[in-house]
């Protein structure tokens, strides 16, 4: 078992965290901008975020160990198994919270490709691929961006409520960790490899470059 005076080693890799943290400050400006009519602004934050994710999802490739999916995406047996106490999860995401990850990683890009095409009531302001369909795939969009953003709440409020319930029942401050990247990591317990800064540039740079193609109409 770990506890605090164990030596603390590195779990959250700096682009992991700088993403993250990305994430929880855009999607607040999101909501406010979407609110308040200034879409011109919401789309930019949108794409800002759009580079983030996708950045996050070269890293789930390349990145370091415990970034990666193929360390933390399980099937349902997996899970299961986890949940029975069957298995003790090595450090990172344990099998239900890559479950978790994975959820609201696909429905934030779901979210933001239903953003690039839709268009609102009037048909004053619309995403920059708007042009690419049809005034009912863009009218059909509006509702499900409307109600994609509902769910990210719920999902948000689930991960919130799961980071509650490991600090209050589970004694576990996942928090910590995931500003400083560093967990002490229990007994023979060895810390996760990390990949070096050249990948973060080039998976930052990738996410940038989509996002500005896609908010310059994606011209051919
Ligand atoms: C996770 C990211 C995003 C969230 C949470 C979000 C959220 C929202 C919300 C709540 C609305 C108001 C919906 C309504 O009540 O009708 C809205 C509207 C809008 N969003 Fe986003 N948005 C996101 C990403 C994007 C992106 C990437 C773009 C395009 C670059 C975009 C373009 C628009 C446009 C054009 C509108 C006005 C038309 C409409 O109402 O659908 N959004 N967004
Ligand atoms: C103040 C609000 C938030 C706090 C305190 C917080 C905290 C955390 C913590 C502690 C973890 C690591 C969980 C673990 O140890 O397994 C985490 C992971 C994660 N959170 Fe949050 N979170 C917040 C808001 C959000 C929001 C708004 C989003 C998405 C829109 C989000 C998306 C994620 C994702 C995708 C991960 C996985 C990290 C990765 O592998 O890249 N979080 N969060």
């Amino acid at each position: 078992m770990a506890n605090a005076d164990q030596p603390r080693a590195m779990l959250w890799d700096l682009p992991l965290r700088l993403i993250h943290w990305g994430l929880v400050a855009l999607m607040p400006g999101l909501w406010w901008t979407a609110e308040h009519d200034e879409i011109a602004l919401h789309k930019v934050l949108g794409l800002i975020l759009l580079a983030l994710v996708a950045a996050r999802l070269l890293w789930g490739v390349v990145g370091g160990e415990t970034a990666r999916f193929a360390r933390f995406v399980k099937g349902p047996g997996a899970i299961l198994a986890y949940l029975r106490g069957k298995v003790r999860p090595g450090p990172g995401h344990n099998p239900l919270g890559g479950l978790s990850v994975l959820a609201m990683l696909a429905l934030l890009t779901a979210e933001m490709a239903l953003g690039l095409i839709t268009q609102d009531v009037d048909g004053v302001e619309s995403g920059p691929l708007n042009a690419l369909v049809s005034y009912d795939v863009a009218d059909r969009a509006r509702h499900l961006h409307a109600l994609g953003f509902n769910l990210l709440l719920v999902l948000i409020a689930l991960h919130l409520g799961a980071i509650a319930y490991y600090r209050v029942v589970r004694r576990d401050n996942l928090v910590a960790p995931m500003v400083t990247g560093r967990k002490a990591l229990g007994e023979g317990v060895s810390p996760p490899a990390m990949a070096p800064a050249w990948r973060a540039f080039a998976c930052l740079g990738a996410g940038a470059a989509l996002a500005w193609w896609l908010g310059a109409g994606a011209p051919h």
